[in-house]
């Protein structure tokens, strides 16, 4: 039945896309949602709406009884004409109560879903924000939006179809083959169930088939929109090679293999169609034969074959979106499971039940042989240990792809080490919450992402309770502050997405801003002035040396000129330790430091000379 995620791992996103489950589990979960404490004050509208929907449906039932009745008065030997108003007046009143209670219903429910919907919405997010990086490096964009929204849409037409549409309609054709046995004959209410299950059954294997040419169709729908959108942005290669008439071709090939399966499709659903209204006039014709048999043997009246004829018809709305609630249910049931896979993966790094929150002293770090490997791979870090005592720069420097990275994100225990141990302030990061090591810890990434918000909001994220004067001092300690007074509309100046309305110095100054107002013990910059080009390296290298001050820090960086004032340096190859010492030391060493270092000054030099050649 269920293929479930349940012991997926907490990096498989695939595997949240790929639920499956049947209408038994789909209802199991539906029943649990609709039971949370949380949606405790909406119980008595849910079983109103479910009363509802139970009356509307006696009503349908009952309103061709009571128009029998009236025809059978009319036709009787002694007819009064006030039993035959009040008759047609049940008779009016039974079929607007049972054509108007679902409007009443879905009024009241209203409220009811979009709670339930929210609450799981937001539950699935907030897991989803839980879930550790690994998660979130591996999954798609779009496809965790993609999960939550379809699923928590699931949830409400779920409801919708089972709770308000087929389940009541199989009360329907029970209470239909009840009256149908008491008051007329036990034939029709056999014909009527008969009917009912003919058709269900041939919906059902009909709607199996087309589902079928229905994923067809899709592929082929894909394949034409990918084709046309492939070959119109190739246009410069399409016009160079002379290919418009190939192209167009190759268009009218996808469009001919998309139209013959529309065509099948149209056609299978006129089938469906045609078998569905046969089944359905064959048993009507059935019962209408059977019952004008008993008027003749006198056994039944005139109105009662009115009745029973109507009692059928009613059952066959419902029953003509049969096929269609089948599909959607069934496709509800795959979405509300893979919302489910969502919330049902762990993350992978996960507080310990006994975590404490981190007590700061003052920022020591250390890491203790520690190894560490992504996923499969070779590379990775191996057996690294080194302090840092409090208030302390360590420098960390090496060819890229070395690790350096990773050192970091160990040290925030976006993952667990595989082997030693990393302590902060003497506390094994393993035995932290979270939350609290990571309020310790500043990082300055190499590409500072900016939210697509106001400069204020950018930078207040670093401390969102931070006070307008606060803000100011650590603008001006990151050097950001006369670009913002510079500003027109100052802090309020959206910056656009990812930051793309500053320039790079700027976003790092931004950075800069927001690791000072955290005011974490510990600094860690990543490469933070990489990417900027040396007159603006230097700039933010003064922000950098101003929010380092008093802090314990790590930083790694490419140009070794930035990392000469470090209390030390460590030389990483290959996730090894290969040199350390001050910048000194290593330099007399003559080993890789002293190499890279010698290749960097000379490029450096070289870049001069050329400039000086030119201007010569
Ligand atoms: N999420 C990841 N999954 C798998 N391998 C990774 C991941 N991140 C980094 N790596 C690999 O780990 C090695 C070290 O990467 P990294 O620490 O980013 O290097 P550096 O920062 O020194 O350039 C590289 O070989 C890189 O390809
Ligand atoms: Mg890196």
């Amino acid at each position: 039945m269920a293929r479930h995620a349940h012991s997926a791992s907490p990096t498989d996103v695939d595997a949240i896309e790929s639920g499956d489950a049947g209408i038994g589990v789909s209802l199991a979960r539906i029943g649990k949602i609709m039971s949370r404490p949380e949606l405790k004050r909406w119980r008595p509208v849910m079983v109103l709406a479910l009363l509802l929907t139970l009356a509307s449906k006696v009503f349908a039932v009952y309103a061709p009884v009571f128009f029998g009745d009236a025809i059978n008065e009319m036709t009787g030997t002694d007819a009064a004409m006030a039993a035959v108003i009040l008759l047609l007046a049940w008779w009016t009143g039974a079929r607007l109560l049972s054509a108007n209670l679902p409007y009443l219903r879905d009024a009241l429910f209203a409220p009811v879903s979009q709670d339930a919907q929210r609450l799981v919405a937001v539950e699935a997010y907030g897991h989803a924000q839980g879930l550790s990086l690994a998660f979130h490096q591996t999954r798609r964009t779009g496809a965790l939006n993609r999960v939550i929204d379809r699923g928590v849409a699931a949830l409400d037409y779920l409801i919708r179809f089972l709770a308000f549409n087929i389940g009541p309609t199989l009360i329907e054709l029970a209470l239909a083959a009840y009256v149908l046995t008491t008051r007329y004959s036990w034939i029709a209410a056999v014909i009527a169930v008969a009917t009912v299950a003919l058709y269900a059954v041939f919906t059902g294997v009909l709607t199996g088939w087309r589902a079928e040419q229905r994923r067809k169709l899709n592929a082929a729908d894909t394949e034409l929109r990918a084709l046309a959108v492939d070959s119109l942005t190739n246009f410069e290669t399409v016009k160079a090679f002379a290919a418009e008439t190939r192209e167009t071709e190759r268009y009218d090939a996808a469009m001919q293999t998309y139209n013959r399966n529309m065509v099948d499709v149209s056609r299978s659903l006129a089938l469906l169609n045609a078998g569905q209204d046969i089944i359905m006039a064959l048993g009507l014709t059935a019962v209408a034969g059977i019952t004008a048999l008993a008027t003749f043997n006198g056994q039944v009246q005139a109105g009662d074959m009115a009745a029973v004829v109507l009692i059928m018809s009613n059952l066959y709305r419902p029953l003509s979106v049969l096929g269609w609630a089948f599909r959607e249910i069934k496709q509800g049931a795959i979405d509300l499971e893979k919302l489910y896979g969502l919330l049902n993966m762990k993350p992978d790094v996960q507080d310990a039940p006994d975590a404490k929150p981190l007590v700061v002293k003052g920022g020591e770090v250390r890491f203790d042989g520690v190894s560490f490997t992504h996923d499969a791979r070779s590379a990775g870090i191996d057996g690294v240990s080194f302090t840092v005592p409090a208030g302390t720069k360590l420098a960390v420097v090496g060819p890229s792809g070395s690790g350096k990275s990773t050192l970091l994100k160990l040290l925030f225990r976006f993952y667990d080490t595989k082997g030693g141990r990393v302590v902060v302030d003497g506390q094994d990061v393993r035995g932290l919450q979270q939350e609290s090591l990571r309020d310790a810890i500043g990082l300055v990434p190499q590409d500072v992402v900016l939210f697509n918000a106001s400069m204020r909001e950018n930078v207040l994220y670093g401390r969102p309770d931070a006070s307008d004067a606060e803000l100011r001092e650590a603008a001006t300690r990151a050097q950001l502050i006369e670009f913002i007074d510079r500003l027109p509309n100052g802090w309020e100046t959206r910056v656009g997405e990812r930051g793309v309305k500053l320039s790079g110095g700027e976003r790092q100054r931004v950075g800069i801003a927001r690791a000072i107002l955290k005011n974490p013990a510990i600094l860690v910059l990543d490469e933070a002035t990489s990417a900027l080009d040396s007159a603006t390296e230097q700039e933010v290298q003064g922000a950098l040396d101003e929010a380092a001050k008093g802090r314990t820090t790590i930083m790694v960086a490419h140009r070794l000129s930035t990392v000469a004032g470090a209390d030390e340096i460590i030389v990483l190859d290959a996730g090894k330790i290969v040199e350390r010492g001050t910048h000194r030391e290593l330099l007399d060493r003559g080993g890789l430091y002293a190499d890279l270092w010698s290749r960097q000054s000379r490029a450096h030099e070289d870049a001069n000379a050329m400039v000086a050649e030119r201007v010569a």
